[in-house]
């Protein structure tokens, strides 16, 4: 599918080339994927970074929380959203225990996701008590994305998905956790729901990208969930989603129009039948 398109061929996506990004001012896109042709049709539209979020547990299979989702259902969405991509960089989440217990199971974990399913790096959720996991699979060779700020794994601790670190304490340790992560060696780390003044702040002291989601402007590049910048998932959406379409009343609209022509015997017509 991303061979088919004809113009100007656009270089792959890698670790380096997203740093390069952040040096020469260029902002970095991301959206998140759990099938095949979302995955394609990102990669055509030029998006740089992929993310397989564990997301799907809310957006796929309908959960309250990305908790429950496992390691076999990431690895089939990494799968799945990989064999679609060609130029981005595509990221998949560790899901939630797979890499908590010890550094060696997240280790075999990190590495299966990445073998198996063929994406280029994984996401931890976690500050600086996460430093040795990330040390232990950045040190095979294996690149990881952060994830400070809210972090929807832990959401039966903090029990609201509210804005994180208004208060000053809380912001110094956000701070101190993007700066520990960038010395453990991740390559990027995504900063959700946050001040936009702690963001930028964070943003301008480390060398590596800050990708934002709820975080503003100061952030290096931006995330969002595509089926909430769609309009698709709509059981609720955060303020600093952006609609781009909403694909949900298209869609129920184009279903209505489908059953009305199947009852009224209008579909199929002479010309869809052998
Ligand atoms: O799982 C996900 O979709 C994410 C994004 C919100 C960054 O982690």
């Amino acid at each position: 599918m991303a061979e088919s398109r004809p113009g100007k061929k656009r270089r792959k996506v890698t670790t380096k080339s997203l740093l390069k990004m952040k040096q020469e001012g260029q902002k970095i896109t991301a959206l998140t994927a759990y099938d095949y042709l979302m995955g394609a049709l990102l990669d055509e539209a030029g998006i740089d970074v992929i993310l397989v979020g564990d997301s799907a547990a809310m957006i796929i299979q309908g959960k309250d929380t990305t908790v429950s989702v496992t390691m076999e259902q990431m690895l089939y969405h990494a799968k799945v959203v990989s064999s679609g991509v060609r130029r981005a960089l595509v990221v998949a989440d560790m899901p939630f225990m797979s890499y908590q217990v010890n550094p060696d199971e997240a280790l075999r974990n990190a590495g299966q996701m990445v073998k198996e399913s063929h994406v280029e790096a994984v996401k931890l959720e976690g500050g600086e008590s996460l430093c040795p996991t990330i040390e232990r699979i950045v040190d095979v060779g294996l690149p990881v994305m952060g994830h400070l700020g809210l972090t929807p794994q832990s959401i039966h601790k903090f029990g609201t998905y509210q804005v994180r670190a208004t208060d000053p304490e809380e912001a110094q340790k956000l701070e101190r956790d993007a700066v520990a992560l960038e010395q453990a060696g991740v390559f990027a780390i995504v900063i959700e729901k946050v001040p936009a003044s702690l963001a930028r702040r964070i943003s301008e002291r480390v060398e590596i990208p800050i990708i934002g989601i709820g975080a503003g402007a100061g952030c290096d590049g931006q995330i969002l969930v595509t089926h909430d910048m769609l309009g698709i998932y709509t059981r609720f959406k955060p303020r600093f989603v952006r609609r781009y379409a909403q694909l949900a009343d298209f869609m129920k609209d184009a279903f209505e129009r489908y059953a009305k022509d199947v009852r009224s015997g209008d579909f199929p017509s002479d010309d869809e039948s052998y």
